[in-house]
């Protein structure tokens, strides 16, 4: 078994906050993410896939299928958006790095497979000291 890895970038926007509590709570509990104008974060994402090697081409998975994946069903629909109100996949959900992570997996997860390998993890960073990792359940 490989386990092969693609990182892609994108920036987006969000903003963490319940709007049954108050403001001060908001801000208690998420931080400078609560602040009611939003404010954006430059994502670093790593999906990694496996499988065997083909006995032909060598690939686990061919990396241009991979990162058409990536790019069409995560990166368009997120980058240079605001999360909150944007990304349909993200409509009613919490934009926080863990539930973005899990929805990301939803994403590609069957595609891949389609493509002839299977998802490993999803490992995504909202900041440069803190990350997130998603093995599907
Ligand atoms: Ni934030």
């Amino acid at each position: 078994m490989v386990f092969i890895t693609r990182r892609e970038r994108f920036n987006a926007a969000h903003k963490l906050y319940n709007p049954d509590w108050s403001a001060e709570k908001n801000l208690e509990v998420f931080g400078k993410c609560s602040n009611p104008n939003w404010h954006g974060h430059n994502y670093e994402l790593f999906v990694t896939v496996k499988g065997e090697p083909d006995k032909v081409t060598g690939f686990v998975i061919n990396l241009k299928s991979l990162s058409k994946i990536v790019q069409e069903k995560v990166i368009d629909k997120l980058d240079h958006r605001n999360i909150n109100m944007d990304v349909d996949f993200m409509k009613d959900k919490m934009p926080s790095t863990e539930v973005l992570a899990i929805e990301i997996w939803h994403q590609i997860a069957d595609d891949i497979r389609t493509a002839g390998a299977f998802l490993h993890s999803i490992k995504l960073s909202e900041t440069e000291n803190n990350f997130v990792e998603y093995f599907g359940n």
